[in-house]
């Protein structure tokens, strides 16, 4: 596609060429209605998308490694709004604020307690701070092939027998919207005098509903506020219960960040903040209420739904009770003009903000409600009896010399990477780990063909 461009100075016409761009155009162009991140859904009045304001550190803008002006007053604003002791703003994503989380409170040669769904940039920080792991697996009590959530007795024992762990590390809500139950596990973490750090990056919303994290007694959450708040890309807040360790965060997130934080980014985070206190915290609660009558739809003509609590505005359908998987039913979504966040081979997952407008919605109540039914598929549960013995760290496991073999020769090898299967959206080896015969078989069972394995 050619695009044409007036060059005001040269008073000539230019043909371009820049295929991200034009691809970005063809997709917006097609009008879906999004149901993905980033939350503003490109319908937000309030942003400051003009260029003027892409600014960098100046006198009077402050910089956010050394805060002390605007951005400090507008990191203790949002402090306000979560009830938290320190938060610091990221425009490099919850990522960034994971990177100092781990580095501020566990740090290199620690141990760290971690459930086994974590995302991979918490696995990418365990590597390059050299943190050994100690794996918590989930129950399966979400439902049909969901991860499910740990359990608080759980986290009890792995600190009982890890009394020298640094630090308790969770993520909640997971991509499908279970939440764990922090507050009973914050109990625990209390009692032992174990920080509680927890991956919320999908769940900034949740202070609408006394649900976040910080709220709930962790000692530190990683928000990534561009998945659900009206917040440009990479916009994130890191939310700490300790100022001055908070403060520690801060730093630790300079070995990790660009020198050159996106401005419009973070001018979004503070204009998300204020928009939260004025209106966003009612408009979520009344989501809420759209979105439980979307889920009543989708039981009504047989989708599957996530158990226990969740959160009340992730709307995830489990596919197989109508005949399809996760991926088959995106595309159908797809084909119906509604663009979803995500989709496996059981599930669709919707993030919906108060930023989709009645449209968006009605199509996709429409789409769900008319959903064609088929034969289920069956699904069998991959429940491994036991982790794999870890033989390396994933420090060494990841920044080894590594290898891709197809899965049926990877028996008796060591993993240089994690191989999740969705689902159920738990890693079934981690870095470092044996792959035995039982993870062959599983990662067969579930598509995986091949892996990377350490030299
Ligand atoms: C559970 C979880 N944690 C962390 C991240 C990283 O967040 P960001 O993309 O804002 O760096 C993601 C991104 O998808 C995620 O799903």
């Amino acid at each position: 596609m050619a695009v044409q461009r007036n060059e005001n100075k040269m008073n000539t016409v230019q043909t371009i060429s820049a295929p991200l761009y034009e691809a970005l155009k063809a997709h917006a162009e097609q009008g879906r209605a999004s149901f993905h991140t980033p939350g503003h859904k490109g319908n937000c009045a309030f942003l400051p998308l003009d260029r003027q304001y892409d600014l960098t550190e100046l006198p009077d803008t402050d910089s956010l490694f050394e805060a002390s002006g605007c951005i400090r007053e507008s990191e203790r604003k949002a402090a306000r709004l979560f009830g938290a002791a320190y938060t610091a703003v990221s425009s490099g994503g919850c990522t960034l604020a994971i990177q100092g989380m781990l580095a501020a409170f566990a740090g290199t040669g620690s141990k760290v307690i971690f459930c086994r769904n974590i995302h991979r940039s918490a696995v990418n920080t365990a590597a390059l701070l050299g943190i050994a792991p100690v794996w918590v697996s989930h129950r399966c009590d979400g439902g049909e092939g969901l991860p499910g959530r740990v359990c608080a007795e759980d986290i009890r024992r792995a600190i009982e027998k890890n009394p020298d762990a640094a630090a308790v590390y969770l993520t909640s809500p997971d991509y499908y919207g279970c939440l764990s139950d922090i507050k009973g596990i914050a109990e625990i973490c209390s009692f032992y005098e174990k920080p509680l750090l927890v991956d919320n990056a999908h769940g900034t919303h949740l202070i609408s509903f006394g649900m976040h994290p910080i709220t709930l007694g962790a000692a530190a959450s990683a928000c990534s506020a561009h998945k659900t708040l009206p917040v440009l890309t990479g916009g994130a807040w890191l939310n700490c219960n300790d100022e001055a360790i908070g403060s520690k965060i801060k730093s630790s997130m300079a070995l990790f960040g660009s020198t050159s934080p996106s401005y419009l980014t973070m001018a979004s985070l503070d204009l998300a903040r204020d928009w939260m206190e004025r209106e966003g915290i009612a408009a979520f609660r009344e989501l809420a209420g759209i979105v439980s009558g979307l889920r009543e739809v989708a039981a009504s003509v047989g989708f599957g739904l996530p158990q226990g609590e969740c959160d009340p505005v992730r709307l995830t359908l489990l596919t197989r009770p109508m005949g399809m998987t996760g991926d088959e039913a995106a595309e159908y979504f797809r084909r119906k003009g509604v663009e979803c966040e995500h989709s496996d081979g059981g599930a669709v997952v919707f993030i919906l903000t108060p930023f989709n407008s009645e449209t968006d919605i009605d199509r996709l109540r429409h789409t769900i409600g008319a959903f064609p039914k088929g034969r289920p598929i069956t699904y069998e549960p991959i429940v491994p009896d036991e982790l794999p013995m870890i033989i390396k760290s994933p420090r060494e496991a990841l920044l080894s010399r590594s290898e891709n073999i197809p899965v049926p020769e990877a028996a008796g090898r060591i993993a240089a990477e994690a191989a999740c299967p969705c689902p159920p959206g738990v890693p079934v080896v981690m870095p470092g780990e044996l792959i035995d015969k039982k993870c062959v078989n599983i990662l067969l069972k579930t598509g995986i063909t091949r892996i990377n394995v350490i030299e």
